[in-house]
């Protein structure tokens, strides 16, 4: 599978085109747009979100409510777009356009000054139209295309928050059905009191202008084992989770499981022991590993967090220059979120669910669902004998 996004911050819309998807996953566009909502909230966000209110249109790819194999194409439309028509327009425009909304100071922390000398422009627009988070509304759509062909086999996938500033939940791990009530948490976070305090640490840096950062997990249950491979470094699952969760904008570390952990523990209080009994048959006390071994899923909840930075665009302006004078400057502001942590988690939830998604093809195949599905089952099948085999007595 693979999809290709498309589309500027203040352009008409963005588009994603997703390919590889088999024939016959059911397309919720409620689901989707319920996604797009998540993605949209969150304690922290700024003025752009209450502008914006992000619908799927389906272009291709579907026909009554399931795919059809062939590649889908997802529109997004950008209603702050209308206030944008000259200075976003494909045409040649006077250049009273293209000064209205001319940025010229880098804001360090967001792709404007490594743009602007990799295109070698001193309009920071040029670079930041792309470079801008919104392009995460695509992921997210085509994240939802991924989570329906996972429902289908079983596998659900969440997101919460850890972190945000100093404020952070205590170290056991959350549990999935604690997940459930994440969404009426403002941060999207299941600890009443830890959210509270992350509330208050939010109201503090935009009282102060200034941003702030923290860490969200992605979890993923019902995962099959045997997704991914040790077999080479570009088909290990832990890499390929590393690689798609960093690319998240803001996204600055990534781990699994006890990730970080492992620095400091030994590794009898790190590993996670295997064990066999006939009521539970196989299973794990622990889950340190976060639900991979060898970049290879073992069957146990995949966990995955990543660090998100405090935001770049700050009220108070960082030291900056004019890129046409060299003068010094504070940096450039551009209507600006002081906390996107919650957000992030539901991207991540897109890009983990897309590398799952794309695993599950990858292992059991076919252009239907049908046939990925009875692949899978049939694999169970041969599980459950694999494991239930031993000698016999002599
Ligand atoms: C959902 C989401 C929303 C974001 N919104 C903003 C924002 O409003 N203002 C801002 O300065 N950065 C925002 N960011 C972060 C920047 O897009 C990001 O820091 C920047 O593009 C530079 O990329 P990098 O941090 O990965 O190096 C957001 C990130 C995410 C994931």
């Amino acid at each position: 599978m693979r999809f290709l996004t498309a589309g500027e911050s203040h352009g008409p819309a963005l588009t994603v085109i997703v390919d590889g998807l088999p024939a016959g996953v059911a397309v919720d566009r409620a689901a989707l747009d319920a996604d797009l909502k998540r993605r949209q909230g969150g304690y922290g966000r700024g003025g752009r979100m209450k502008i914006e209110s992000d619908q799927v249109e389906v272009l291709s790819g579907v026909r009554h409510g399931k795919t059809l194999g062939s590649p889908v194409s997802l529109v997004i439309r950008n209603r702050d777009h209308e206030n944008w028509r000259d200075v976003m327009s494909p045409d040649p425009q006077p250049p009273e356009a293209k000064k209205r909304r001319a940025l010229k100071h880098p804001r360090p922390g967001h792709a404007d000054l490594s743009g602007a000398l990799k295109y070698l422009t001193d309009d920071l627009r040029d670079v930041l139209e792309r470079a801008s988070a919104r392009e995460t509304t695509a992921r997210v759509a085509a994240g939802g295309l991924a989570k329906a062909l996972l429902a289908a086999a079983g596998v659900q996938v969440r997101s919460h928050v850890l972190r945000i500033g100093r404020a952070a939940v205590g170290a056991e791990p959350a549990t999935w059905d604690a997940l459930a009530a994440v969404e009426e948490s403002p941060v999207r976070c299941v600890d009443a009191q830890a959210a509270a305090a992350m509330i208050a640490e939010i109201d503090a840096a935009k009282k102060a202008g200034d941003s702030v950062g923290g860490v969200f997990e992605v979890i993923a249950r019902e995962v099959p084992p045997g997704l991914g491979s040790f077999a080479h470094w570009d088909r290990r699952l832990d890499g390929r989770l590393a690689q798609a969760l960093m690319s998240i904008q803001a996204v600055k570390a990534v781990s699994l499981g006890a990730g970080f952990r492992g620095g400091d523990t030994p590794g009898s209080a790190f590993h996670d022991e295997i064990l066999f009994d006939d009521e539970r048959g196989l299973h794990r006390p622990s889950n340190r590993a976060g639900g991979l071994e060898g970049g290879v899923t073992n069957g146990e909840e995949l966990r995955a967090q990543a660090v998100v930075k405090p935001i770049p665009t700050l009220l108070i302006g960082l030291r900056s220059i004019d890129l046409r004078t060299k003068e010094p400057q504070t940096a450039s502001v551009e209507r600006s979120d002081t906390c996107v942590v919650p957000a992030a988690g539901v991207v991540g939830e897109a890009m983990v669910a897309w590398v799952l998604a794309d695993a599950m093809l990858e292992k059991f195949g076919g252009d239907s669902l049908t046939e990925m599905l009875e692949h899978l089952e049939a694999t169970r099948r041969l599980w459950r004998e694999f494991l239930s085999r031993r000698p016999r007595p002599a």
